[in-house]
C-alpha cells in the first residue's frame, strides 16, 4: 500500500514537473541585452557583431547599417540580399528624420497580364518561382546612396568583413539547416539545375560563399555601377535570360533608389515616423493607431477579448483601404493626409460595436473626398552619437524566386508577386490589390514593410520593424502598443504572443502559443479564429531607449535573432 502511495506521489510530481516545463520557444524573456551606447539587433549574431564592430571603429549608424546589411547577405541568404530591395527610416542625433526607398521595380518588358493564361486566369507560381518572378533589384543602389549622404567610413571598410566571412564560411544554425533542406527541390526547379546548396545540411555545418565573395570584391573595387552596369550586371542578366526571364541591362542601368518623405503622426504623447508608399506600412500603422487612439487601452488587459476585438476592427478597416488606395506613389495619387487623419479613422470606426464582429464583406475602402511572407528581414541600430536607423529588406519569398545567380553567388527576389497579377485576386500573402498596384513597367510594388521609429517628448524612444508580409504591419502595431500602453520592456514586448487580421480572409490568425482563453467569447461575437496555420507572426527586432538613456534590445526568440552592443 505504502509502495503504491509512493509511486502515485512520484508520478504526480513527475506529471507536475512536466506541466511546468515551458519549451524554450514559449519562454518569455523579461529583459533583453542592455547597453550604454550602441546596439544592433538583427536576424543573425554575426551580422549584429559586424555592425557593432563598425561602430566601435568610430563609424556611425549608417556605416553600421551598410556593414550589417552586407553581412546578412552572407549569414542570412533567406532574406538578406543584394538581389532584392528594402526600405530605411532614420532619425539623426539632431532629430532630422527621413526615409529611403530601394524597392525593386517591374522590368521594362513587364505587362499587366504577364502572369495570366489565355483565359485570364493567374498561372500558378509564375509570379513567385523562377526568373519571371524577379523584379529589378535595388539594394546595392540603396546602400551606395545612403553611404554617399551619411557614411563616414570608406565603403571598402564596410564590405570587407562580409568578404572575409563569405570566404571563411558561416556555421549554420538548426533553423538554417532545416530551411536549406526544405527548399532544396524549389532551388532545383527555379534554376533548372542543382545549385551549390544541394546537399543534406545539418546544424553546425559550414557553408562558404566563394562566388559571393568575388562579387563583393568587384563591388568594393568598382562601386555601385559594378552591380548595375558592370560584370555583375552581365552575369545577372545572362543567367536570368537563360532561365526565360525578362530583366535586361537597360533595366539595371535605369534603376535609381529614392529618398522619400516619411509618414509622421502622433499617437497620444508619442510621435511615430514610418515608411511611406510604396510601402503600405506607415499608412496602415497610422490608421490602426488613429482608430484606437480614443480608447483607454492601458486599462484593457493585454491580449484580452476586448483588446483583440478592438485591434482586429482597426486592422480590418485599414487593410480594406490598403487594397484599394495604395501602390507606387510615382504612378498613383495617394490621399495620404486624409487616410491617416483622426477624423477619417474615427469615422471608419463608427460602425464598430463591442457586441459583434463587423463582417469584412460589409467593409470596403473608405470614402475619401478628393483618392506583398515571412521572408523579409528587419534590423534596428542605434549608434553612440544618437543616430537611429530602422531597416527592412526583402527578397519577398524565402530565398526570393529561388533563382540563384550561380556565378554571382546570390539569390534574386520574387517581388513581382507583390504587384497585382490580376487586380482583385490575392497574392502569396492573401493580400488583395487593386488598380493602384496593377503591373506596369518600372512600377515599384506595394509593400507591407514597416521600419519605424518612435519618439516621446521629442526624444528617441524606440526603433523597430519586422519581416512577415502582411503580418509585419500588425506585429509592429502590437509592439508599439506593448511599450507605449502596457509599459513592457523591449524583450518582453518582442517575445509576447501576437495575432493578426487583414480584412480578407475574414479571420483572426493567432500564433500557436497564443492563450486560447479569449476564443469562446470571440467566436460568440462572430469572429473567425485561425490558430495552427501560423506558428509565428512576424519576427521583430527592436531597440528601446530606457528612462536612464541605456538601450534595451528586443531580439525575437522566434528566430536566431541577436542583439549585440556596447
Ligand atoms: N515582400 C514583402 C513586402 O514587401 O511586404
Amino acid at each position: 500500500m505504502k509502495k503504491i502511495f509512493i509511486l502515485l506521489f512520484v508520478s504526480l510530481l513527475f506529471f507536475q514537473c512536466k506541466q511546468q516545463q515551458i519549451p524554450p520557444s514559449k519562454q518569455v524573456l523579461e529583459k533583453g541585452l542592455i547597453t550604454k551606447k550602441a546596439m544592433v539587433v538583427s536576424a543573425r549574431k554575426e551580422a549584429s557583431e559586424i555592425g557593432v564592430a563598425i561602430m566601435k571603429k568610430g563609424g556611425n549608424a549608417f556605416d553600421a547599417m551598410i556593414a550589417t546589411d552586407l553581412a546578412l547577405v552572407v549569414v542570412y541568404p533567406f532574406a538578406g540580399n543584394i538581389g532584392g530591395g528594402g526600405f530605411t527610416v532614420y532619425r539623426t542625433k539632431d532629430g532630422e528624420i527621413g526615409s529611403f526607398d530601394y524597392r525593386e521595380k517591374a522590368p521594362l518588358a513587364a505587362s499587366r497580364d504577364m502572369y495570366l493564361d489565355e483565359d485570364g486566369n493567374v498561372i500558378p507560381n509564375k509570379s513567385t518561382l523562377g526568373a519571371m518572378a524577379v523584379g529589378v533589384p535595388g539594394t546595392v543602389a540603396g546602400l551606395f546612396k545612403i553611404h554617399e549622404r551619411f557614411g563616414t567610413l570608406p565603403f571598402s571598410e564596410l564590405i570587407q568583413p562580409s568578404i572575409d566571412l563569405a570566404r571563411k564560411g558561416v556555421i549554420i544554425t538548426k533553423k538554417q539547416a532545416n530551411s536549406f533542406n526544405k527548399y532544396r527541390e524549389f532551388f532545383e526547379k527555379a534554376n533548372n539545375r542543382t545549385i551549390f546548396l544541394d546537399k543534406d545540411w545539418k546544424e553546425g555545418d559550414t557553408v562558404k560563399y566563394l562566388k559571393l565573395a568575388k562579387t563583393f570584391e568587384r563591388i568594393r573595387d568598382n562601386g555601385r555601377d559594378e552591380f548595375y552596369k558592370g560584370e555583375t550586371a552581365d552575369i545577372l542578366v545572362d543567367y536570368v535570360k537563360d532561365l526565360g526571364g525578362i530583366i535586361t541591362k537597360e533595366d539595371l542601368a535605369k534603376y535609381e533608389a529614392k529618398w522619400r518623405k516619411p509618414i509622421t503622426f502622433t499617437y497620444k504623447d508619442a510621435r511615430i515616423i514610418s515608411m511611406p508608399p510604396p510601402s503600405s506600412g506607415g499608412i496602415c500603422i497610422a490608421q490602426m493607431l488613429k482608430s484606437i487612439e480614443p480608447f483607454d487601452i492601458s486599462k484593457f488587459t493585454h491580449n484580452s477579448t476586448k483588446y483583440i476585438q478592438l485591434l482586429t476592427e482597426a486592422e480590418r478597416r485599414s487593410f480594406a483601404d490598403r487594397s484599394y488606395f495604395l501602390g507606387d506613389p510615382d504612378f498613383n495619387d495617394i490621399p495620404i493626409d486624409s487616410l491617416i487623419s483622426s477624423k477619417y479613422n474615427n469615422k471608419r470606426m463608427i460602425n464598430f460595436n463591442w457586441d459583434s464582429a463587423t463582417n469584412s464583406s460589409e467593409v470596403s475602402y473608405g470614402n475619401i473626398t478628393g483618392m506583398e511572407s515571412n521572408e523579409t528581414t528587419h534590423y534596428s541600430i542605434v549608434d553612440p552619437f544618437g543616430n537611429a536607423i530602422a531597416v527592412t529588406n526583402t527578397l519577398n519569398g524565402a530565398y526570393g524566386s529561388k533563382v540563384y545567380v550561380q556565378e554571382g553567388g546570390f539569390f534574386l527576389n520574387n517581388e513581382m508577386d507583390d504587384l497585382s497579377s490580376k487586380p482583385g485576386e490575392p497574392n502569396m500573402f492573401g493580400l488583395l490589390g487593386a488598380e493602384a498596384n496593377a503591373i506596369e513597367p518600372e512600377k515599384r510594388m506595394l509593400s507591407s514593410m514597416t521600419p519605424t521609429i518612435v519618439e516621446q517628448n521629442g526624444k528617441l524612444k524606440m526603433v523597430l520593424g519586422s519581416p512577415g508580409g502582411s503580418t509585419i504591419i500588425t506585429s509592429v502595431f502590437q509592439n508599439i502598443l506593448n511599450v507605449l500602453e502596457f509599459d513592457m520592456g523591449m524583450q518582453e514586448s518582442v517575445s509576447a504572443p501576437r495575432f493578426h487580421h487583414q480584412w480578407l480572409p475574414d479571420e483572426i490568425k493567432f500564433e500557436t502559443r497564443f492563450d486560447t482563453i479569449a476564443f469562446p467569447q470571440l467566436r460568440k461575437k462572430g469572429y473567425n479564429i485561425s490558430q495552427g496555420n501560423s506558428r509565428i507572426l512576424g519576427k521583430v527586432d527592436a531597440i528601446l531607449v530606457l528612462p536612464d538613456g541605456k538601450l534595451e534590445g528586443g531580439a525575437d526568440p522566434r528566430g536566431d535573432d541577436m542583439a549585440v552592443g556596447f
